[in-house]
């Protein structure tokens, strides 16, 4: 059964690689200010290759936000329904003069194809697709395709999308592609995420701006304020100094120092921060970070004591915590370390839980097989994730009895929101050739 599913895939890669790169020309961004017609675009292509792929019941749906692609083949009598999840929609592009080639026009070097969400998550979307191109007409599970089209944008409508159409996506295995592997050659599912709570940060010490020599010394500026109360989130090693967040251990992958040095590209002479092994530190502990300041600009500032800078923070929680209970105590915290009596206003932007993933059962023994045989005898590791995807705590919510399989297609070098996203194409073909294994094993399960 391996090497005819095997075949079978390799001989869809062509034409699923072509489509790949048809999505990718669509630039589908849900950001706000982005023209949402490509969105629109990307959702219809989706719907299109859905059902040329043998789907027969395919709808664009959408709730508010932008449109998602539900699609639905029912299971033969006996078999078990799987959820298929990707998203279509992708990060903007970011400083496009950081780009070698058109984001928008994929480009093969090297092995690998660069272009904006050719992995994330647009290979996703298509390792779905190249699943179900190679059982043809004999799709041994039923499948509820759910293809979002708001995920970078923080799947805002997601939620009421799910508890809508809750019935039609019901299923006994979910497969969330949005994730990746270990490395080149060695396979992974994600047991772990982190959650996100990210928010502003302002403060106020003066009515206005006045003169910095006459008034200097006697009373703060805004902008040593707001450093000092940033300074407080961690303490003199980097740990992340706010009381109360969980910490707990994590898969115990070990992550070589030197790899890690390089793939983040740590500058000369800077040290890491915090305690703990190093995947402790990105996936299983609390991590905070400054994403903005809102301050005047050091070109034309003038001698003037800046009345009030505002930041924006974000902070990454540990699989097991609870985003409300974070931002709480990101509060306590931010109210209690005010400097010199600074009047501090709190704001909220987004919550998005954590989740852990209890990965035993049938249906994560017949993800172990799959991903073993695609990757000829290396078996997948456990590991967690430093990102986030918090609508995984409302399918666990939704679908109890479910088993969520957290797959992808990215490896070390993908550089997903970065400039030049790439995918490793012959990785993306063992990514397929493993969900359509996966497909077949857990066919034998009952539904
Ligand atoms: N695919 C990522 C999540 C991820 C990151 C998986 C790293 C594996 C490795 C997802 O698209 C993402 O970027 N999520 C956002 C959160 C969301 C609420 C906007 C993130 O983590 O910033
Ligand atoms: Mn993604």
């Amino acid at each position: 059964m391996t090497e005819d599913l095997r075949a079978a895939v390799r001989r869809e890669m062509p034409g699923v690689r072509a489509d790949l790169e048809r999505l990718v020309r669509i630039p589908g961004i849900a950001f706000t200010g982005f023209d949402h017609s490509h969105v629109e675009r990307s959702a219809e292509a989706v719907a299109e290759l859905l059902r040329d792929a043998g789907i027969p019941d395919v709808r664009i749906v959408r709730k508010g936000g932008q449109p998602a692609v539900i699609g639905r083949r029912p299971a033969p009598p006996g078999a078990p329904t799987v959820l298929l999840y990707a998203h279509h929609d992708v990060q903007p592009v970011g400083d496009p003069t950081q780009w070698t080639t058109d984001p928008f026009e994929p480009v093969e070097r090297d092995g690998r194809l660069y272009g904006r969400g050719v992995a994330d998550d647009k290979a996703g979307v298509m390792a779905h697709i190249a699943a179900l191109r190679a059982f043809g007409d004999a799709l041994p599970v039923g499948v509820v395709l759910f293809i979002e089209g708001e995920e970078e944008f923080g799947s805002e409508s997601l939620e009421d999308l799910l508890r809508e159409h809750r019935d039609d996506l019901a299923a006994d295995v979910i497969v969330i592609a949005d994730s990746g592997n270990w490395d080149v050659g060695q396979p992974a599912l994600t047991t772990g995420l982190r959650g996100i709570v990210n928010g502003f940060v302002e403060v106020r010490v003066l009515r206005q701006a006045v003169h910095s020599g006459m008034f200097g010394g006697a009373v703060p500026d805004a902008l040593i304020t707001l450093s000092r109360l940033i300074a407080s989130l961690h303490d003199d090693n980097g740990d992340v100094a706010v009381e109360g967040l969980v910490r707990t251990p994590s898969a115990p992958l070990d992550y070589p120092e030197q790899r890690f040095r390089e793939e983040v590209g740590l500058l000369d002479g800077v040290e890491f921060i915090g305690s703990g092994r190093l995947v402790e530190r990105l996936w299983s502990r609390p991590a905070i970070s400054i994403l903005g300041i809102d301050a005047p600009p050091t070109a034309g500032a003038p001698n003037a004591l800046v009345p009030v800078a505002k930041a924006k923070f974000s902070v990454r929680i540990a699989p097991g915590d609870d985003a409300r209970r974070v931002y709480d105590a990101i509060i306590a915290h931010l109210r209690h370390h005010a400097p010199w009596g600074a009047q501090v206003t709190i704001e909220l932007e987004q919550l998005g839980e954590p989740c852990v993933i209890d990965a035993t059962g049938p249906a994560f023994d017949a993800a172990r097989q799959a991903f073993t045989e695609a990757w000829d005898g290396t078996p997948p590791v456990d590991m967690g994730v430093g990102g986030s995807i918090p609508f995984i705590a409302t399918f666990q919510e939704l679908f109890p009895k479910a088993a969520i399989l957290v797959t992808g297609v990215e490896d070390p070098a993908t550089s997903a929101h970065g400039p030049n996203e790439s995918l490793h194409l012959a990785e993306f073909e063992r990514v397929c050739v493993a969900e359509a294994l996966l497909l077949a094993k857990v066919a034998r399960i009952a539904g």
